[in-house]
């Protein structure tokens, strides 16, 4: 199988199937289908920013899959396109709208469709991403009053309406039943975004050439202010979590059944199953159930999911009325066949964390005393009471702690958050507030008591990397080489676009400065993520199904299949460490980037990370989960506050995080932008050294989230970019990113050095997040390779045809200016030549994302012309070397992320830089 297949595969299985009256799907293939709404062409397959940013080889669309389609129709539809191309915002940051214009369907051209088919479907397109996060809006999360308008029209020509929704996340979708559309919409399904096979996935399951399997990951409500963080979500500032650890199902089945519209879990096949309880049996904490699941119809193989869920007895702290303990999914099966699963968990796996001591443990894991039931179902409503053993539950005499643990993140603000009180006749519980319990230690102590122990600096001893990589007991021996300034190099990442490894990618670290590559410290590289590797030189990679749709799928072993192909695509590109998957929760749906992230559920979260996690180091890259932690919306991603329970942290936001690290080996984490009650995470010492590595035994490395605000450690405040002694304190060990080749300058002008003067930073902290770098490095590829020099130089010899053309009108180092886009160049000798020139970005184009113009030489991205932001201020750069032959060649610019205005770009041999460019300037 190639990895496009497998891409194919996933995409296909994460489709979920909401409804399905009267067998509208599959269609069958002797009749016609109207296909309407653009994206059925401009079907979306990936959400946008820096996790949507591969370019793909390919991508695919709905309606030139779908063999019945209505051809007259689609033409229609593609000739209206060519006039109203998709707009992509202009191409910058976060600038692509959310919804694309509608063609207008007219009553006539409706009923002239419906005269050759019965049936239509509608696609709702719909994308959100990075920066920008789903407003409650029409053309957001509601419908426009176009889509509206055709969707109508349709309903009255057709007898049945089939809708799919090709978004980056779930939208309103109540409005499928609402009395306008005359109950003709008998089939819905999500489609997500399935990466370069996102239109042939869903033609293929409308089609029946694949049986919907996915179901969903999120609880469908009724309106977005069913959910209960909705009123505090996109809040400037902070956000109050007074929901807790009330996300999603755990909320609605426990105070709001009726606000479901499909629940958590839900997904429909084209044929139907039987699951039924087998036995169980219970050993200490381990609880084994055998489920039998049949297909129990008559045309078409399927695959079912069967989940476990546990309720809790609420004892003293509340809990949620049911909870994910368990899931399988079963194989494909054919009519008439079944299957046994065996799903098991330990009870302990869904403590609570108890964050007052109301229990008697005060912040500890909890079980509490009384009967624990486990329901069998298929999806979060549809679930029954199962027998344990002999028993119809378990029933513990006595709380206690399943694992002792310390304050660590609590909130320093004064909030109030839910809990159950009564049951009511309905089955929901009533709503009581309890007041969150506020930070009752003294961090700054904390902090104090457990700084590290300096290691006495030796100077150079002549211990090489290579010899810690075969003897890690030199660790110590060699940091202790290392003087402060070359520690605060290697803490410090650059990027975007280094020439110190593959081009193109978000950053490199290690041994970026000659004094620690003569310790011969490797550079890694990272690049983004999560579905596929984004290159700003513009190459190609394979683009995967957005991670909503993988969790979708419920099927990890499919999801590590998927990234084992991930993996040697990484290895092939020389990328260390990719930077997803991204493992936030759905705390909302309106959450730009929920597409990058699985689901509102930590079990299922923790699932698909572990599978990826496993998939992509088969090969030898890292996965680097991010965005540790809490990091919930877009809205000013920079500054925001999550003010958060230490309980929701533990039980919820934290939990897929402590999966990884306990469970699948994770060796790299990138921290969030957000603060967590009131510390940024990149300078959050419970987070990353309390919780992270004090509570979970992490051994790998932290990295910061691109230009990440810092701020104290223990007083807080407000975020600079600069603060960075406060993360090495907190032992986010990277700080990403300062601009290429300024690592050892310190090119953030940050505070690593005053601190050390000062005494708020020591030394033994610099060695200790120097000591995560190391050996981290040692387990990477690049430690396997031959070091790379730092001034990598591209080698050219000309084209055979343009060997000994002379170009005579050249100079050696005249050529592109202002607006050319492509020329020959001559260069007159053998030798290393300068490419050089000077460029700036508008102060109107935004100054938080990069853009990014390649230099190609010969059709080759060789080098970049790269910034976030000049302040409209014309900026003089050599962007590299280069050594070419005699000859000519053909220099041409290419802009992959838009932004940047060139004024000239020269190739300078024996004339200085700047009198080159003065030169070009008076030209
Ligand atoms: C995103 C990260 C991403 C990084 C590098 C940031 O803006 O939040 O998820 O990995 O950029 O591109």
């Amino acid at each position: 199988m190639t990895f496009a297949e497998k891409i194919l595969e996933a995409a296909q299985e994460g489709i979920v199937l909401l409804r399905n009256n009267e067998n509208t799907l599959p269609l069958s293939e002797n009749e016609t289908v109207s296909i309407f709404g653009r994206c059925q062409f401009d079907f979306y397959k990936c959400g946008m920013g820096s996790g949507g940013s591969v370019r793909s080889p390919y991508s695919t669309n709905l309606t030139d899959n779908i063999p019945m389609a209505n051809k007259e129709l689609a033409e229609i539809y593609r000739n209206w396109i060519k006039e109203n191309p998709f707009d992509n915002g202009g191409g910058g940051w976060a600038m692509e709208p959310y919804f694309q214009k509608e063609f207008y369907v007219s009553a006539e051209l409706a009923k002239n469709a419906a005269k050759v088919s019965k049936k239509a479907i509608f696609v709702v397109g719909r994308n959100a991403g990075e920066d920008k996060d789903f407003t409650k809006e029409k053309g957001c999360w509601l419908l426009t009053d176009e889509e509206r308008n055709v969707i109508k029209e349709i309903c009255s020509a057709f007898e049945s309406v089939i809708i799919v929704f090709n978004s980056c996340g779930i939208i309103d979708t109540a409005w499928i039943d609402d009395e306008e559309f005359s109950g003709k919409i008998k089939s819905v399904l999500y489609a997500w975004q399935g990466g370069q096979e996102s239109g042939r996935a869903c033609a293929n399951v409308l089609c029946g050439k694949s049986v919907p399997c996915g179901k969903l990951t999120d609880t469908i409500a009724k309106s977005i202010d069913d959910y209960p963080s909705t009123k505090n979500f996109a809040t400037q500032n902070e956000s109050f979590y007074m929901e807790d650890i009330y996300v999603g199902y755990r909320y609605f089945s426990t105070f709001a059944k009726e606000k479901i519209l499909f629940p958590f879990g839900f997904g429909l096949s084209y044929t139907e199953f039987k699951t039924e309880f087998v036995s169980s049996s219970v050993e200490g904490k381990n609880i084994n159930v055998k489920v039998r699941v049949e297909n129990i119809g008559k045309k078409f193989s399927g695959k079912e999911i069967v989940q476990l869920y546990v309720q809790a007895p609420q004892g003293k702290l509340g809990k949620p009325s049911k909870v994910l303990a368990a899931f399988k999914k079963s194989n494909l099966l054919k009519p008439g066949h079944s299957q046994e699963l065996e799903l098991s968990f330990n009870l302990e796996s869904i403590a609570s964390y108890d964050d007052s001591g109301i229990s008697g443990f005060e912040f500890s894991f909890v079980l509490e005393e009384g009967k624990y039931f486990v329901f069998m179902g298929t999806d979060s409503e549809n679930a029954k009471k199962i027998p344990l053993g002999s028993s119809d539950c378990i029933s513990l005499e006595k709380t206690y702690a399943t694992e002792k643990l310390c304050q660590a993140l609590a909130p320093r603000k004064a909030f109030s958050r839910i809990k159950p009180a009564q049951i009511k006749p309905d089955g929901n519980y009533s709503i009581q507030e309890e007041n969150v319990p506020l930070e009752s230690f003294s961090l700054e102590q904390r902090i104090k008591e457990n700084l590290p122990k300096e290691i006495p600096f030796t100077g150079n001893k002549g211990i090489k990397f290579q010899d810690v990589k075969k003897n890690p007991e030199l660790l110590e021996k060699f940091v202790a080489q290392l003087n402060n300034e070359e520690l605060a190099t290697l803490v410090r990442g650059e990027g975007m676009m280094s020439r110190k490894a593959t081009m193109g990618i978000a950053s490199v670290f290690g041994g970026v400065s000659e004094s620690l590559y003569n310790y011969g410290i490797p550079v890694a590289g990272c690049a983004d993520g999560p579905s596929g590797i984004r290159l700003d030189t513009g190459k190609e990679a394979s683009l995967m199904p957005i991670g909503t749709l993988l969790a979708c799928t419920w099927n990890p072993p499919l999801v590590q299949e998927l990234f084992e192909f991930e993996g040697q695509e990484l290895k092939q590109n020389q990328i260390d460490t990719v930077l997803g998957p991204g493992i936030n929760i759905h705390r909302n749906p309106l959450n730009g980037r929920n597409f990058e992230y699985f689901s509102e559920d930590p079990l299922l979260t923790s699932e698909m990370t572990l599978a990826i996690l496993k998939g992509v180091s088969k090969e030898g890259p890292f996965a680097t989960i991010k965005h540790f932690a809490a990091n919930s919306q877009e809205t000013q991603r920079h500054e925001h506050d999550s003010i958060v329970s230490e309980r929701a942290l533990r039980e919820i936001y934290l939990k897929p995080f402590e999966a990884a690290v306990k469970r699948g080996n994770a060796q790299s984490i990138m921290t969030s932008y957000n603060q967590i009650n009131g510390h940024f995470t990149a300078s959050n010492y419970d987070l990353n050294s309390t919780i992270l590595r004090k509570n979970w035994k992490y051994t790998g490395i932290v990295m910061t989230d691109w230009w990440a605000r810092i701020n104290d450690c223990v007083k807080g405040g407000k975020g600079e970019i600069e603060l960075t002694a406060s993360m090495v304190r907190a032992r986010n060990d990277i700080y990403m990113i300062v601009n290429n080749d300024t690592a050892e300058k310190d090119g953030n002008n940050d505070n690593i050095k005053s601190s050390l003067k000062n005494g708020e930073l020591t030394t033994a902290e610099l060695q200790v997040c120097a000591m995560d770098i190391i050996k981290f490095l040692a387990k990477t590829l690049v430690a396997e390779r031959k070091l790379r020099p730092l001034n990598n130089i591209p080698v050219f010899a000309p084209k055979a045809e343009n060997q000994n053309a002379k170009n005579p009108a050249q100079e050696n180092f005249r050529f592109l200016c202002n607006g050319e886009t492509k020329r020959i160049f001559f260069a007159p000798e053998n030798g290393v030549y300068n490419v050089l020139g000077v460029y700036s970005k508008p102060t109107d184009v935004d100054k938080v994302s990069q853009s990014v113009c390649n230099v190609l030489i010969d059709g080759k991205p060789t080098f970049a012309f790269e910034c976030r932001s000049t302040e409209g201020k014309e900026t003089r750069a050599v962007i590299g070397q280069v050594q070419l032959e005699k000859g000519n060649y053909e220099i041409s610019l290419e802009h992959t992320k838009p932004g940047i205005e060139i004024k000239f770009v020269a190739l300078s041999r024996d004339v200085s830089v700047s009198s080159g460019i003065d030169y070009l300037k008076s030209e």
